[in-house]
């Protein structure tokens, strides 16, 4: 191999592409490789196809600099590339719960047979346990360099809107290596973050791949513990945001992903909550996850019971309402609604006959094409025009900033549900509003929409 690795990526989607444009920035030479020839074309001209603060200058300066590339041809990227970093999609089945592993094979079977001399092929992907020694295997039989293209696993951990800082500073490096060899180039790559300070782990294959997993069920097996107790608050007449506060305050528990409201949602939660207990099923040990189908099952739940809400506000029924949701994304900070728990009950309110308008900062575009049946606004005070009833859904920043009184003079009605906690209720209340939130006690209770 030469002075400094070549490195190439595998697959130009949310992870793909962030990662490309910082191992650019680190200074490394890289190639980054995907079927969809307008995305390639894209991507080479600077634009990023995904909203991920940061990225689109990290994307240019790579260009500028002659380090970053991208292209269609998986011959070249195995040409070129020491270490390549498998960063393709993993969604769920259609037919079940478990992962899709097809862009993982295609990927793997693109780029072996042009592998001809010694490298590291790295899976950043999610993936069951077991993925990684089958795609050993596949590369072994398909390379013609044999055993010397080697295969590792680094799981990727970071979150949308956080992206370029969670891949340039991440907190941890896992590393699920076969050989010493794998574990050096690994270092290699990840010089500069070690250096920063990230924990390095080095691991076996398995363990590897249920690293990702396991912290993405336990952090959705806390969203969804405390949006049950909203539940219970709800019942016994408690405020579910004060208790939140207090568990959060031991440090034992901690504050992190305690904010209760409408649940998880996005590429990456669902489907690795299912996607893990369909494994362990497969492994026969299934009975050891079956708290992750309650995790799952309350989740679900949240978006069930905002519906409920918005019906009990409305009188029975929205059929016929004016109703303006804040929010599509899946979470504030992201332009993605895939698995949106606002977009999905944006969608069965309009299925139950209310006249939907919808507004987000970033993802009108991308919500508009999931769901073309409902009716978009390009600023808040256009959705909320005359509306009956405000949804608050996704907990952008500015939707906590909107000004109650000034408000009152944009709807036809004084009602809001706040689905992410984002405002304070005493304060909307001094301005006149029925403001209503699972687990937050209603002093009017009487009060609905005629
Ligand atoms: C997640 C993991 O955090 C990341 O490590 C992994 O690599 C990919 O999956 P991401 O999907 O970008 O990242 O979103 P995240 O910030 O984890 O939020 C997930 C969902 O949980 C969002 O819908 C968010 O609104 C919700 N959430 C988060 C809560 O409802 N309450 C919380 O307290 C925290």
């Amino acid at each position: 191999m030469g002075d400094r690795l070549r490195l190439t990526v595998l697959g130009a989607g949310h992870l793909g592409i962030t990662h490309a444009a910082c191992m650019a920035a680190a200074g490394f030479e890289v190639l980054c490789v995907d079927v969809d020839a307008d995305r390639v074309a894209g991507l080479s001209a600077g634009r990023a196809p995904i909203f991920e603060p940061g990225l689109e200058e990290l994307l240019r300066a790579g260009i500028d600099s002659g380090r970053l590339g991208f292209t269609t041809s998986y011959a070249e990227v195995a040409e070129f590339g020491d270490v390549h970093f498998v960063c393709v999609g993993t969604p769920q089945v259609r037919d079940g719960h478990g992962a899709d592993l097809s862009q993982v094979e295609a990927c793997v079977d693109a780029l072996a047979p042009g592998l001809t001399r010694p490298c590291l092929v790295v899976g950043k992907s999610t993936v069951p346990a077991g993925t990684a020694a089958a795609v050993a295997e596949r590369v072994a039989r398909l390379a013609p360099a044999g055993e010397a293209a080697e295969v590792c696993w680094n799981p990727e951990f970071l979150r949308e809107g956080h992206g370029v800082a969670d891949t340039l500073r991440p907190d941890r490096i896992v590393a699920g290596v076969g050989s010493a060899r794998a574990e050096e180039l690994l270092r290699e790559v990840y010089a500069a973050q070690i250096e920063a300070g990230a924990e390095f782990f080095v691991t076996d294959l398995a363990t590897a791949e249920l690293a990702k997993v396991a912290a993405n069920a336990f952090l959705a097996t806390k969203i969804s513990f405390i949006n049950a107790v909203a539940e219970v608050c709800d019942a016994a007449g408690a405020d579910v945001t004060v208790l939140a506060a207090i568990l959060g305050a031991d440090p034992r528990i901690g504050r992190a992903f305690l904010r209760p409201g409408l649940g998880f949602g996005g590429g990456c939660l669902p489907k690795d909550v299912r996607a893990f207990q369909a494994r362990a099923a497969e492994l026969g040990a299934g009975d050891a996850l079956a708290i992750l189908r309650e995790v799952d099952a309350i989740n679900l739940g949240r978006r069930t019971a905002m519906v409920n809400l918005a019906c009990e506000v409305a009188g029975g029924s929205v059929a016929g309402k004016r109703l303006c949701v804040l929010g599509a994304a899946f979470k504030p900070g992201s332009d993605d609604v895939r698995d949106s728990p606002a977009l999905d009950v944006a969608q069965i309110l309009h299925g139950l006959g209310a006249e939907v308008t919808v507004h987000d900062p970033q993802a009108i575009d991308n919500a508009r094409r999931a769901c073309p049946e409902l009716s978009y606004a390009t600023t808040i005070a256009a959705a909320a025009a005359d509306a009956d009833l405000v949804l608050l859904l996704t907990d952008w920043p500015e939707y906590a900033a909107i000004s109650p009184r000034e408000f009152a003079g944009l709807t036809a009605a004084r009602h809001i549900i706040d689905g992410r906690y984002q405002l304070n209720p005493a304060t909307w209340r001094a301005a006149g509003w029925h403001y209503r939130a699972c687990g937050i006690p209603d002093p009017a209770p009487s009060t609905q929409l005629t």
